[in-house]
């Protein structure tokens, strides 16, 4: 083996990292050993850099467990998480595009009827969301499930809201036969991402925003399509172009139309109370219909 320099040193542990008897394990090693060499040479780092990195690292990981993962938040507000997210759902042109799930899912929401309010006690703006599940041709996808979970009117989702019994601002509800979905909710509210760690201590080095703009998630699935999650976010809302998760794409963005009080709601009822409609049509795309991956 030929003694390492700084100039032989990349390729002296590319050969050795490319004795992976496992292919997929050794493309993705080579690459990263390739990739951290280009990123340390172009940065020269200080020992004393290198040493801040592995520190940052190790309390990334030390704030990991079950109910906190910094980790995908570093790897969400890099971007990264949205660049796999993309590179694994390259929906077929005119299907509802994906966005990152991101922590707050709770699985095993409670089944809502159609129309019902999931937001019954919840703080906030009444909103009415409104339209149909269907397929690229067209077809009503009837029976899809449609999981829904976001912020209350306050900001906070379930796992932020101290002594809530039982589920909060989430539920599933049912496509219709017509693949017709109504769901009553709160408006949510843009929100910070969590600012009370390493990537938040990060952050406050940056100008770059820590807030995501209002929006509403849902996890769309019917039997023979591809399962589909994603969110709708509120047309003209705050921080809509500077989402510190990179999850806006176009096509998601809905407006959200103020309706004021003493009009009908979708529900058939007349409201007291001003109230948003949101018009949104989930287009799934078949499995047989999906591009080659
Ligand atoms: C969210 O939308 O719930 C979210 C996504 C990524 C990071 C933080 C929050
Ligand atoms: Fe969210």
């Amino acid at each position: 083996m030929p003694y390492v320099t700084e100039r032989t040193l990349t390729d002296i542990a590319l050969e050795r990292w490319s004795d992976i008897p496992d292919p997929r394990l050794k493309e993705v090693m080579t690459a990263l050993v390739k990739h951290v060499h280009a990123f340390v040479r172009e940065i020269e780092p200080t020992q004393a850099e290198w040493a801040t990195a592995i520190d940052f690292l190790t309390r990334t990981g030390k704030m990991c467990d079950e109910k906190r993962q910094e980790f995908v938040l570093f790897s969400d507000v890099l971007g990264v998480s949205m660049l796999v997210d993309a590179i694994n759902h390259r929906q077929s042109s005119g299907a509802t595009p994906s966005t990152v799930e991101g922590p707050f899912h709770v699985p095993n929401a409670p089944p809502m009827a159609n129309g019902a309010n999931m937001a019954a006690n919840a703080p906030g703006i009444a909103c009415f969301c409104v339209g149909k599940v269907r397929g690229l041709a067209g077809e009503p996808v009837a029976g899809a499930t449609l999981d829904l979970w976001q912020t209350d009117g306050d900001g906070l989702y379930e796992a932020q809201r101290p002594g809530i019994d039982g589920p909060w601002m989430r539920g599933i509800y049912r496509a219709q036969p017509d693949g017709s979905y109504l769901i009553r909710t709160v408006a949510p509210i843009a929100y910070t991402i969590p600012m009370d760690g390493t990537v938040g201590e990060l952050m406050n080095r940056t100008n770059m925003s820590h807030m995501r703009p209002a929006h509403i998630h849902f996890a769309v699935n019917a039997p023979g399509y591809h399962g589909l999650v994603t969110h709708l976010f509120q047309a003209g809302g705050e921080w809509i172009n500077d989402d510190a998760v990179y999850g806006v794409k176009e096509p998601l963005i809905v407006e959200f139309k103020k309706m004021p009080a003493g009009s009908k709601a979708p529900s058939g009822e007349i409201m007291n109370e001003p109230f948003y409609l949101v018009s949104y049509d989930f287009v799934l795309e078949r499995k047989a219909q999906a591009a080659a991956a």
